[in-house]
């Protein structure tokens, strides 16, 4: 791996003054899009290489490398429109990728894959979400939503509710959390999807205190963020298994009911039901706000990588 690009392969590698520095830029970033965008990488190339669906992340990173004077090549269905149907490698892809752009932002099937295209990429490669590992984009917006929305992520109590084996949003967000003090967390999920070991094993050196429980209501009135995700369908190795897990834990007025006046509601999204349409016009639901300020965190990380940044 060339130890000169900035790659965005996991949310482990942020430290906490990283995360001040970036929070920083993407608030720059705000300004940025307010006045029209710029063009400080007039001439710079994107490629988005997604092996799996996507409506915000990928749309998202291309708008940002839009609004920053960039252009962007890519294949949304790179699964089947891409080279690799015919047999390609994902590291013969990537060698000739780096070829034609100056960053390469990746979503792919398998846990590691970034890491793999890291490995032999001679451009800064950002992960998009590998499989059932990490979505470490996606965590360094939800940590952007809260500062922004609570005021500070120091002392923060949380419960992530959901798929939180399969949902890789919750891993990498554990991973930024545990960059702060008296953090508290309450993974809240089906029996068959609790958060993995791994995560438990990582919040534990960090010294973060958690819990873990299938009962939502009780802990409602003691979280600042309610960080509701979608039951990952697609990742199951059966109907059955996932039907075990559907369906328990829905955000409705009742819920929100439960929850302090000054708290939110975040989902990285697509929802499919786990949060009701009526939550929307509450002010707490912070999840279509949450949504857009992908748009400067990326663009903040775009910007990092194009110049070639790496501390
Ligand atoms: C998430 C993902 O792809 O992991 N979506 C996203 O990027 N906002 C969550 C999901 O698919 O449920």
């Amino acid at each position: 791996m060339n130890p000169k690009l900035y790659h965005v392969l996991g949310a482990k590698q942020f430290s906490r003054s990283e995360l001040d520095e970036l929070f920083a830029a993407a608030k720059g970033m705000e300004e940025v899009v307010r006045t029209g965008g710029n063009r400080s990488h007039q001439g710079a190339i994107m490629t988005t290489l997604f092996f799996e669906a996507s409506t915000r992340t990928r749309l998202s990173f291309e708008s940002a490398m839009s609004r920053l004077g960039g252009s962007v090549i890519g294949t949304e269905n790179a699964a089947q429109f891409s080279s690799a149907i015919k047999g390609e490698t994902l590291e013969d892809t990537i060698r000739i990728i780096s070829g034609y752009s100056d960053v390469i932002v990746m979503r792919h099937t398998e846990i590691g894959a970034a890491k793999r295209a890291a490995a032999v990429a001679d451009v800064p490669v950002i992960n998009a979400g590998d499989g059932a590992g990490e979505h470490p984009t996606q965590a360094l917006l939800d940590a952007y939503t809260i500062q922004k929305e609570i005021g500070q992520l120091d002392g923060v109590r949380i419960a992530m509710v959901g798929d939180l084996a399969y949902g890789r949003t919750v891993h990498s967000l554990s991973y930024i959390l545990a960059n702060y003090k008296d953090v508290q967390v309450f993974y809240i999920s089906p029996e068959n999807v609790r958060i993995p070991s791994y995560v438990k094993r990582y919040m534990d050196e960090k010294g973060i205190r958690y819990s873990e429980s299938g009962d939502l209501n009780s802990v409602a009135g003691d979280i600042d963020v309610l960080y509701q995700t979608r039951i990952q369908k697609e990742r199951f190795p059966s109907l059955e298994e996932y039907e075990k897990a559907s369906g328990h834990f829905i955000v409705d007025a009742e819920l929100m009911s439960l929850m302090p006046n000054k708290s939110i509601v975040l989902h990285p999204l697509p929802r499919a039901g786990e949060i009701a349409d009526s939550v929307d016009n509450d002010p707490r639901a912070a999840y279509f706000r949450q949504a857009r300020n992908g748009l400067y965190v990326r663009m903040a990380l775009v910007d990092k990588a194009l110049r070639g940044i790496n501390r």
